[in-house]
């Protein structure tokens, strides 16, 4: 039977991933759900996370079948993973920042992380830094209004405005001398090439987009030859299976009927 991969993010966040693993295998049934109702995850309280996303999790289990959930937001993952393990019976794979390789590669041993105010503030992410990244200096930026473009405007913005909002944080990351940015927040990997643009070149960024791909296919025993490979852009292949996109409000219908259109994903309403 066709294997089943859900992913779930606070909104569209959770998309490149899914992207990534479906131009490996693209003939799985993917199925999406932005939490909308709920988005943005960044600002609010640990407890607040845990009891939405189990209850939006409930519901999307129940409705699609998943072989496997993939809790595509750092900060959903960071806060709720255990607990959900705990809960369900289904195998989830969690996204958490890529400090470790980023330590790892890095020369000058100064590394940043861009992500959403819950995860650079988070206990969970000072461990990941002094367990992976104790010989590096590691500077920390968060903003709520990129994640916020990136889910409401960016898809509508020309390449001229997102660079005007993203501006402040690449030279806060050019300042601080890094020479690896760890993109810990999903939505970012929307931004990856832009940055880029805006970086020195000594200056790369880092997702765990491909470690992911890669655990999702051991998890279901499947190979995994080609997730270590180069697909790195955002670019949707033709495909012939199942794809559902839900959204947990109506808010932005229209939009977010657009964003899945572009990814290929049939729009599936609210749930
Ligand atoms: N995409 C999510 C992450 O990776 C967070 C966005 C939000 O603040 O809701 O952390």
């Amino acid at each position: 039977m066709t294997k089943t991969i859900a992913f779930f993010d606070s909104g569209i966040g959770g998309l490149p991933y899914l992207i990534h693993l479906k131009n490996i295998k693209p003939d799985f049934n993917y199925v999406y759900l932005a939490d909308t109702a709920n988005f943005p995850y960044g600002i609010k309280s640990g407890e607040m996370i845990k009891e939405i996303v189990l209850s939006a999790i409930s519901r999307f289990i129940e409705i699609t079948a998943p072989d496997v959930v993939v809790i595509a937001c750092n900060t959903a993952s960071v806060i709720t993973l255990p607990y959900l393990r705990e809960k369900f019976a289904v195998p989830f794979i969690g996204v958490v920042p890529a400090v470790k390789p980023a330590a790892s590669m890095s020369e000058n041993k100064r590394i940043g992380l861009f992500a959403t105010n819950k995860t650079v503030s988070d206990n969970y992410t000072d461990n990941l830094i002094s367990q992976f990244a104790g010989n590096c200096e590691v500077y920390k930026y968060a903003d709520s209004n990129i994640v916020s473009f990136i889910e409401t405007k960016m898809f509508e913005s020309d390449k001229k405005q997102i660079l005007d909002f993203l501006r402040p944080a690449a030279e806060f990351f050019i300042e601080k001398d890094v020479d690896h940015v760890v993109l810990g927040c999903t939505h970012f990997l929307f931004i990856d090439d832009i940055l880029e643009d805006l970086f020195p070149p000594q200056i790369k960024t880092i997702s765990s987009r491909e470690g992911v791909s890669r655990q999702i296919l051991h998890i279901l025993g499947e190979s995994n030859a080609a997730a270590g490979g180069s697909i790195k852009n955002n670019q949707v292949e033709a495909d012939n299976a199942k794809n559902c996109f839900y959204v947990t409000s109506e808010t932005n219908r229209e939009y977010y009927k657009k964003v899945a259109a572009a990814f290929r994903l049939q729009f599936a309403g609210v749930i």
